[in-house]
């Protein structure tokens, strides 16, 4: 029952904030236009992660981990194996949903093993091998360590400890072939990061067609309405100053932590909670739900100081990481607690200068920008949806999920 109502929460918060109880998801990304082999899309993973794409840089791997076939189809295996959970029922693709951008679509924030409640939203991990340093607050350095929060944390996966992870791995025997073909040694703490590094490294795409126009010279890529955007983006509503875009790449993040006046504005609303919230029992059926009668049954929402969580600096309050544009289109819902259903919604707050707190970033200010720029903006960014994601569907469900 908390579970079901964490769940019901979850969904309804995005479009209580947007007003809007009818916004539907799109279609699930297609495995079925790109057709992988299970015995070799190792080789096509692989050479995306040793390729530079159109518009991206190399992906950097750590000098100590090369990427390799056989370790790809391990971190791969890896992140779909549910017995990776304390109780067998959760893996990592459970919240990095490979058919919905490798993030998740249905849950402003995440849930983990027996609903308990995440307070932050599941980002894709698409190009996160460009990453540095992850999290929403950048509290680990490389994803040959990050995995090991999501193990380990009680409201996620919830192992007892590290090493209990390690000790189930090496009493499985599906995995002994795969450890042996990857590192000729058996699981390990650093082994497992090296495979997780190596197969999300792998989830690497650039050529969008905002890439084909900018760098690739394709005049005919983009459309009208989406140059305009791209020129208001780089342009008046300064944007680009900290989504970047370089000459030849673009990571859209300077992958710096700033204060949008989102995380305050958020932090203020979780203290002063209206007194009934809109709560969807059905597709367009809506009752207004005292918020007493919510939070006798629900988790209380954490609060979320962002980067000030890892540093203890004043000044990191309500500062979060910048996060990359691409491939947005299959990415929502938005921002660190995934409040904001719709590009749309995302546009609105920026226009308005954000919150318009005191602390807030000085470029975050009213951009009195037009419904048509707005939709101009909007338009560039859904230009920045790769091609090949159906791909990255096809190879991640190449085998069964294990699930015994
Ligand atoms: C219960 C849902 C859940 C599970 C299970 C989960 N994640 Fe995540 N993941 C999240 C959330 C939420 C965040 C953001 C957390 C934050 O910023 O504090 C995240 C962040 C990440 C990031 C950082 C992305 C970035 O943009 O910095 C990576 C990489 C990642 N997860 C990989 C994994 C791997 C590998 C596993 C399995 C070992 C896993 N996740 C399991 C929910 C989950
Ligand atoms: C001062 C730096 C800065 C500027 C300027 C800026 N952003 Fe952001 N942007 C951020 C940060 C930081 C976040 C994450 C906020 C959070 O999660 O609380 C973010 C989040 C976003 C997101 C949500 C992405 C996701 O995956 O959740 C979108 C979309 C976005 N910005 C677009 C824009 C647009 C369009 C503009 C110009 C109108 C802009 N940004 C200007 C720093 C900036």
């Amino acid at each position: 029952m908390i579970r079901a109502l964490a769940t019901v929460l979850a969904l309804i918060a995005p479009a209580a904030l947007a007003g809007d109880y009818g916004t539907a998801l799109p279609a699930p990304i297609s495995a079925e236009t790109c057709p992988a082999d299970p015995e070799s899309w190792t080789k096509a993973a692989l050479e995306r992660s040793l390729t530079a794409q159109l518009g991206l840089p190399l992906v950097p791997h750590p000098a100590d981990n090369p990427p390799t076939e056989a370790k790809i189809e391990l971190g791969r295996k890896l992140f779909f194996d549910r017995r990776l959970s304390i109780n067998r029922t959760m893996s990592c693709a459970m919240c990095h949903v490979p058919e919905q951008g490798f993030a998740n679509w249905e849950l402003a924030t995440a849930i983990g093993v027996e609903g308990r409640s995440v307070k932050r939203n599941a980002p894709s991990v698409i190009n996160v091998g460009f990453l540095t340093p992850l999290f929403h607050d950048g509290r680990d350095p490389a994803l040959e360590t990050q995995f090991v929060a999501p193990l380990v944390a009680r409201n996620e996966m919830a192992n007892p400890s590290i090493g209990h992870v390690v000790a189930e791995l090496n009493r499985l025997p599906d995995y002994r072939r795969l450890f042996d073909a990857a590192f000729a040694a058996p699981a390990s703490l650093d082994r497992i990061g090296q495979a997780f590094g190596a197969y999300q490294r792998s989830l690497t795409l650039g050529n969008s067609a905002f890439d084909r126009w900018y760098y690739g010279g394709d005049e005919t890529a983009l459309d009208a309405a989406a140059q305009r955007g791209f020129a208001l983006f780089s342009g008046t509503a300064g944007c680009a100053s900290c989504h970047v875009i370089e000459t030849d790449h673009a990571l859209f993040t300077d992958q710096a932590f700033h204060d949008t006046g989102y995380g305050r504005m958020r932090e203020e609303r979780r203290q002063n909670p209206p007194a009934s919230h809109p709560v969807q029992v059905a597709p367009g059926v809506v009752h207004q739900v005292d918020f007493s009668r919510i939070r006798s049954v629900s988790a209380p929402r954490e609060a979320d100081l962002g980067r000030y969580e890892v540093t203890e600096d004043p000044a990191d309050r309500w500062t979060f990481r910048t996060p990359g544009l691409r491939n947005l289109a299959v990415t929502a819902p938005y921002m660190h607690d995934g409040a904001l259903t719709t590009l749309g919604d995302v546009l609105e707050f920026y226009n308005a200068g954000g919150a318009g707190h005191p602390g807030q970033d000085a470029r975050i200010r009213p951009l009195g920008l037009s419904p048509d720029e707005l939709a101009d903006i909007q338009a560039f960014l859904m230009a920045l949806t790769s091609e090949g994601l159906d791909c990255l569907v096809a190879e991640a469900r190449s085998h069964p999920p294990d699930n015994f």
